[in-house]
């Protein structure tokens, strides 16, 4: 059996540098010979060749991840983490520079780091067996790349279930020549926390795996055609698969939260990422209605609105103008999960509002995605697609096995050549939302009025929506396509988009 016959599962059991390239089919479909452009190939080293400017600043850090006593606020959880915070400090780099970060791993563990939204050279994008090898306890690993667009981003594993652990900061980009329109800014990063408290991630897998727990519940409840426990209004779907005892923004609990100075008046843009496993958050700021400027990094026409979604790896960045003295909430409710957590603006005296503060805010005018253009500037052209490729997302139900066209862990692989306009169009048959990410590219979303939506890396797709999207294929290589829960990912949810090339290399 040659390897086109392995499952990614099987492909990725063989570890290590000797597949990498491999999980990808040979054949293109005029029947001329095509071949995958591999991460570590000429054409990725090319491409970066390119993209960066002679004399670019080189930003260095290091990154250790090692085992750390967390403290939550009066409460310790022993985790994982980055140079031993959760969430660690942001790194903040300058659109064009280059980032060279040295992984330390310090963890029992093989790991590597995911630079969550960079459209960066393949060879960095840590995805093992596909961009790189692991890199395993007491290895080192050095990460080189440019880093083209100013925006909100953040890195995490993508190693197991490593991320439902403290592993996680955000990644700024700024941009030199951004007007600004704010007076300060502050970045929330919101997580729903178990390990060392609850369940380790681990466990709360083999639960879904074995059908035990919520989400069994909720399956079996919808086949009966009764109540399907608490469901999310908006996501038309449970909020996720995994009870978490606690909800974090920057790795504190909403009894002792985070709290942002400011004065009244003030412009504050608020950088909001969901680093949470499985777990989508309603936002809004008690006693302000928030101006939204960018999603995933890259800037929209500004939107007013009293609360938003923030699914599972997506990033808002949003602007608050301070309506007085005060303290005021900002509430991350974890949607359909009767919990939430909190981080306070205080522009003045007076006690911090309780943890349960429950702003009307969360339940007035809500982002929609139909809200939502690209600004001007980054907007696609309307250039037809050369290339179209269908996802459908399935499963879910026995063994906790989540498919993309029927298949789990990807191993077939969609096909794309170099300089096309792509089009992707999602369907959703499953009865959980997917916050789905693709690796490398910021797509246009298209909205269903046809008009054209926001540039982002994850969207999410509702049970019985279709969801379509369009990119330029400009950054060639091996890219993973997959559900941003974790455990849907784990489960299967996840595929390559392959860049092929004939043999001459065209
Ligand atoms: Cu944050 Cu593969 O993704
Ligand atoms: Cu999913």
């Amino acid at each position: 059996m040659g390897l086109r016959g392995l499952s990614r599962r099987e492909v990725l059991a063989l570890g290590g540098a000797a597949s990498l390239g491999l999980v990808v089919g040979a054949c293109g479909g005029s029947g001329r010979t095509a071949v995958p452009i591999e991460a570590t190939g000429p054409v990725v080293a090319e491409t970066e060749q390119r993209r960066r400017r002679s004399g670019a600043p080189v930003r260095d850090v290091a990154i250790g991840a090692g085992l750390v006593a967390h403290d939550l606020g009066s409460l310790t959880a022993q985790t994982w983490a980055y140079n031993g915070a959760v969430p660690s400090g942001e790194i903040r780099v300058k659109a064009g520079e280059v980032l060279r970060a040295r992984l330390t791993n310090n963890l029992p563990e093989p790991t590597t780091i995911h630079w969550h939204g960079i459209a960066l050279r393949n060879d960095m994008d840590g995805v093992p067996d596909l961009t790189q090898p692991v890199v395993p306890p007491g290895g080192t690993y050095d990460y080189e790349f440019v880093v083209p667009d100013p925006g909100t981003y953040w890195f995490h594993p993508h190693s197991g279930l490593h991320l439902d652990r403290g592993l996680y900061a955000p990644l700024i980009v700024d941009d030199p020549a951004e007007p600004g329109g704010y007076d300060r800014e502050y970045t929330l990063v919101l997580d729903d926390w178990t390990d060392g408290l609850g369940q380790a991630p681990e466990a709360a897998f083999d639960d879904l795996k074995a059908g035990r727990g919520a989400h069994a519940a909720h399956i079996a409840a919808a086949k009966a055609g009764g109540e399907a426990g608490p469901t999310s209004e908006l996501l038309e779907s449970a909020g996720g698969d995994v009870t978490y005892p606690l909800y974090l923004v920057n790795g504190r609990r909403p009894s002792a939260p985070p709290v942002f100075d400011a004065r009244p008046g003030e412009r504050l843009r608020l950088r909001i990422v969901n680093a949470g496993a499985d777990t989508p958050f309603r936002v809004a700021v008690g006693g302000h209605q928030m101006t939204v400027t960018h999603t995933d990094g890259f800037p929209v026409e500004p939107v007013i609105v009293d609360a938003l979604m923030v699914a599972m790896a997506e990033r808002y960045d949003v602007v608050v103008t301070v309506s007085g003295s005060g303290a005021f909430p900002v509430v991350a409710v974890a949607e359909a999960k009767a919990a939430q957590a909190m981080a306070v603006i205080r522009s003045g005296p007076g006690d911090l509002p309780p943890s349960n503060a429950q702003p009307a805010e969360l339940s007035r005018r809500v982002l929609q995605m139909a809200d939502l253009r690209a600004a001007e500037g980054v907007r696609l052209d309307g250039k037809r697609p050369d290339r179209r490729h269908k996802v459908e997302l399935g499963g879910g139900e026995d063994g906790y096995v989540w498919t993309i066209n029927g298949r789990a862990m990807g191993d077939k692989p969609l096909e794309i050549r170099q300089g096309e306009r792509v089009r992707l169009t999602f369907t959703n048959k499953t009865t959980m939302f997917h916050p789905m990410h693709l690796h490398g590219h910021t797509f246009q979303v298209v909205q269903e009025s046809g008009g054209a939506g926001p540039r982002k890396d994850t969207t999410i797709v509702r049970p019985d929506q279709t969801v379509t999207i369009d990119f330029d294929a400009d950054n060639p290589g091996q890219w993973m396509l997959h559900c941003h829960n974790l455990y849907h990912q784990m489960g299967g949810m996840m595929t390559t988009l392959s860049y092929v090339a004939d043999r001459s290399g065209r």
